[in-house]
């Protein structure tokens, strides 16, 4: 077998899953021990799209590892002047050990690590974002003593981040409830392989355009921006859309007493969640995007160990 990527959630097994969040807890433990984890290891980061978790947590967890990274913006390549992405993986491997790459089209990033003969990591693609559905997983798991039964409720936009957290929740046994504004709804392939993993785990997944339907009682709200990067046009359109998928006080109402809030930064507040909820007792989205550093040193660690 060649060497392995993560380009979607949909790539790991389930004991892959759970090894990493496994990881990711040690890491987060005991990180001194985690300071020769890939030494000498050469790793780019190519963003073609602007971002601060993804970056500099990937940033910090190679150097933090005994790694070296380079960050290159696209615009810095060669791919900002044409060269196609197979090319470029093609070279870069000679050099590198592995890729970060946070890139448009998922098919973009499927040529570019096929091309590739190390290990290729999404950072976020139009499709998915796995990087941060690792995070969410253990930082529900560090919340909750655990993931699998929990109702986990995603209200907004049924984007890249609804897929993978649809991906992995229904993998690790949780009911995962989306609530998207009709049109908005994750991707139908998407919610299959997700239906099929929740067979196996005995989780569940809903799909719905009633917030109430996915909130009630729900152990986990958590929500996203209405205008991914790429959208800023239809950012008036959707606010109007979208203005009855809130998280909100009144949402809150309707889930479980201890309920956790997420949201995957960055947060608008006034639009996707208000502020009361986004800077209130039940957010936990500071330690969430903390997770990110752990979950990334230990799928780093993963595949280039
Ligand atoms: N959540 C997330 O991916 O944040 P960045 O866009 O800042 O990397």
């Amino acid at each position: 077998m060649g060497e392995r990527d993560f380009l979607s959630i949909a790539d790991l097994a389930t004991g892959e899953l759970v090894d990493l969040l496994d990881g990711a807890d040690k890491a987060k433990a005991r990180p001194s021990s985690w300071s020769s984890k890939i030494k000498g290891n050469q790793v780019a980061l190519i963003f073609e799209k602007p971002s601060t978790r993804t970056r500099v947590s990937f940033e910090v967890a190679v150097t933090s590892m005994g790694g070296h990274a380079i960050i290159l913006r696209s615009d810095e390549l060669q791919l900002g002047r044409g060269e196609t992405v197979e090319d470029t993986g093609r070279v870069l491997t000679r050099y590198v050990d592995a890729l970060v790459v946070r890139t448009f089209e998922q098919e973009r990033l499927e040529k570019l690590a096929s091309a590739s003969n190390v290990p290729v990591i999404n950072a976020l693609s139009d499709r998915s974002h796995p990087c941060q559905a690792l995070a969410d997983m253990q930082t529900i798991r560090e919340k909750k003593g655990g993931l699998e039964g929990l109702s986990l409720a995603y209200v907004g936009d049924g984007n890249n981040v609804a897929h993978s957290l649809l991906l992995a929740g229904s993998k690790l046994g949780m009911h995962v409830r989306v609530a998207t504004p009709a049109g908005y709804a994750p991707r139908s392939d998407i919610v299959l392989m997700s239906q099929q993993n929740a067979i196996d785990s005995g989780g569940s997944v809903t799909i719905t355009e009633v917030v109430a339907e996915a909130i009630s009682g729900a152990d986990v709200l958590y929500t996203d921006v209405w205008a991914s990067m790429g959208q800023e046009s239809e950012s008036q359109a959707r606010t109007e859309v979208f203005e009855r998928f809130q998280l909100n006080s009144d949402a809150l109402a309707l889930a479980d007493d201890e309920v956790i809030v997420m949201h995957c930064l960055p947060a608008h507040r006034g639009e996707e969640i208000s502020r009361d909820v986004m800077d209130g007792s039940r957010s936990v989205v500071w330690d969430q995007a903390e997770n990110r550093l752990h979950t990334q040193k230990a799928l780093l660690a993963w595949l280039l160990g």
